[in-house]
């Protein structure tokens, strides 16, 4: 039953409390050696990847791999993400199992295309009691996710849904319709906006896809600039050599910080609490820049407190 009852934090516009969610990096849970070195990443999350970089053959290995890495490895702010098969193979309920023992930050359901999909993952959890801070991260990458993003991102919303962020996956999503990869993303762009819109409606995070193409770090960070310019909060990547890009596109430079502390000092100014709009060097500034300026701090001080807790 799909309640309409909206869940803690705000219906629309970004989640709440502001995440660090600029570098998302994808780990193959059957690679000892990228796995050893995750926890030395200087990225804000990461994907241990339990599916499509995991071959059929392999996937008991896999799970094995993670148990021992989580009872033994500190990833201390780094959000730990788990991204589990798909609901409907055979693999799902023993990496569900898997996520109930490990208690990860989230865990990652591929290949979503309805609300139902949510529905079906938030049940496995609720059945195992597992508590609301266990949340869930939803890969949109078919057109059937495409065409049903708001209703996903609505449905996720509603209490107790668990859902908090949508990552694009553009590899499944270009062999599904046959749009090519091609610099710039031109026949995606509607697609990747079309998502975007529908998280921001429901006050979801979301994140852009992977770039394939690890050794161009120049064309990465195009595309983090262009990601960044399309709303994203991040990328979901496969090769440190990206991080150090991809935290600094989806990062705070210090312009936009000192602008930040100029919108909010204006409305801490003696007589500006009860102004809504006001003039700053003959440029309106409105208190939903205020706002905006708060977000943008908040994501600058988790962003300071990650660069020091770095080995
Ligand atoms: N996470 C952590 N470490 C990684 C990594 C990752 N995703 N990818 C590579 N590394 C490590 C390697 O282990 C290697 O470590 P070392 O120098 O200490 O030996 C180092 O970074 C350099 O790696 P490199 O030799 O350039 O690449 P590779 O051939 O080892 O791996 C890929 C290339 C693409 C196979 C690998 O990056 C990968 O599997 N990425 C993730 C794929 C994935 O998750 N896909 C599913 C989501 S789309
Ligand atoms: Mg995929």
């Amino acid at each position: 039953m799909i309640s309409s009852a909206t869940s803690s934090g705000s219906m629309t516009g970004f989640s709440h409390p502001a995440r660090l969610r600029r570098s998302v990096l994808s780990v193959p849970a059957i690679n000892q050696r990228a796995l050893e070195k995750a926890s030395s990443l200087a990225c804000d999350a990461i994907i241990f990847d339990l599916e499509d970089s995991v071959a059929p053959e392999r996937k008991a290995e896999a799970r094995d791999n993670l148990r021992r890495l989580f009872a033994t490895e500190n990833f201390g702010s780094r959000e730990r993400i788990i991204r589990i098969n798909g609901l409907q193979t055979a693999e799902a309920h023993e990496d569900m199992a898997l996520v109930l023992s490990c208690w990860p930050d989230a865990v990652l359901i591929p290949k979503v295309n309805t609300p139902h999909d949510v529905q079906l993952a938030g049940e496995m959890l609720d059945e195992a009691d597992a508590a609301e801070t266990l949340r869930i991260w939803a890969m949109i990458e078919t057109p059937k996710a495409i065409l049903n993003a708001a209703a996903i991102a609505e449905y996720g919303r509603t209490a107790g849904a668990r859902l908090d962020c949508f990552v694009v996956g553009l590899n499944d999503l270009r062999k599904d319709t046959g749009v090519p990869a091609e610099p710039g993303r031109t026949y995606l762009v509607p697609w990747l906006m079309q998502v975007v819109l529908a998280a921001r409606a429901f006050g979801l995070d979301v994140i852009d896809s992977v770039s394939n193409d690890f050794k161009d770090l120049t064309a990465f960070e195009a595309e983090c600039g262009q990601g960044r310019a399309m709303g994203f909060d991040g990328k979901m990547l496969i090769h440190p050599a990206q991080i150090e890009g991809a935290n600094r596109q989806f990062g705070f430079s210090d312009e936009a910080i000192a602008e930040a502390r100029m919108v909010i000092s204006a409305f801490s100014a003696p007589g500006a609490s009860d102004l809504n709009v006001i003039n700053v060097n003959g440029r309106m500034i409105e208190r939903l820049h205020l706002e905006q300026a708060e977000r943008l701090m908040a994501k600058a001080s988790l962003a300071d407190q990650n660069r020091k807790d770095q080995p």
